[in-house]
């Protein structure tokens, strides 16, 4: 039994091809959520996440800006500007496909059971990151005593125990944050958990940016997201991710 487990694929249709073209035969999926927002491939990541072996979706935190926008009513005009061109231009059947999404929660998978969440924590820490305290691992394992806990959010390869419990992030399939032009994710193969990477090309999607004709108005915000892909610091250089750059993380 082989499981591909992917997070983070926001809007990047040819991360998560290059990742189906290496390991697209595995017998399901597990998506840890963040499907279609913010990124400029909406549509063509939902069709390529119906053609990918099928398993068990699971919203994150932009997912649900999908079925709800009003969730991001506050954001400032860029980030605004940016959300609505995606979801005007959104086929229904993405909504239809999204709406089947389940929530966080513990999923039996090849007969392990598994706490799957995306990975947000409200309040002060909200990315789970190699350095962060134990305390708040044991937080987003909520009491569970499942021995793996699959998380995402972050966007950064890592795993760690606490208290004998298993937390792994598969890093982000579209949007890394370490620096690297690669798409990451993780394979359970029978019973055994291992990360991977894979190359891909950004020339569609630094196109299919620039086709969203009301980020024009915004070119500074336009050019950050374009340099934030092609330097592979997804959103822009912020630490900690620098640093886990630096100390090798994918
Ligand atoms: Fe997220």
């Amino acid at each position: 039994m082989k499981i591909l487990v992917i997070a983070d694929i926001h809007g990047n249709a040819e991360a998560l091809q290059a990742v189906l073209n290496k390991d697209g035969d595995a017998d399901r999926t597990i998506f840890l959520g963040d499907a279609v927002l913010p990124g400029p491939q909406a549509n063509e990541t939902i069709e390529l996440m119906k053609n990918m072996p099928q398993g068990i979706n699971i919203f994150g935190n932009h997912d649900y800006e999908v079925v709800e926008p009003s969730l991001f009513d506050e954001w400032p005009p860029h980030w605004l500007a940016y959300n609505k061109w995606i979801l005007d231009h959104f086929d229904q059947a993405g909504y239809d496909y999204m709406k089947t999404f389940q929530p966080e929660g513990e999923y039996e998978q090849d007969g392990i059971p598994m706490l799957l969440r995306h990975g947000y924590l409200s309040g002060g820490v909200r990315h789970l990151v190699p350095n962060t305290p134990d305390d708040k691992f044991v937080e987003l394992g909520g009491g569970s005593d499942c021995r793996y806990v699959l998380f995402g959010h972050s966007h950064i390869q890592f795993r760690r125990t606490v208290n004998g419990q298993e937390f792994i992030n598969p890093g982000s399939v579209g949007q890394n944050r370490c620096g690297r032009q690669a798409a990451c994710y993780g394979l359970f193969e029978d019973g055994v958990f291992r990360h991977c990477n894979v190359p891909y090309d950004n020339r569609p999607w630094l196109e299919a940016i620039d086709r969203i004709t009301p980020l024009h108005d915004f070119p500074e915000f336009l050019q950050r997201q374009k340099n934030g892909m092609i330097t592979g610091f997804g959103i822009g250089e912020h630490e900690p991710w620098i640093r886990f750059s630096e100390e090798g993380y994918w």
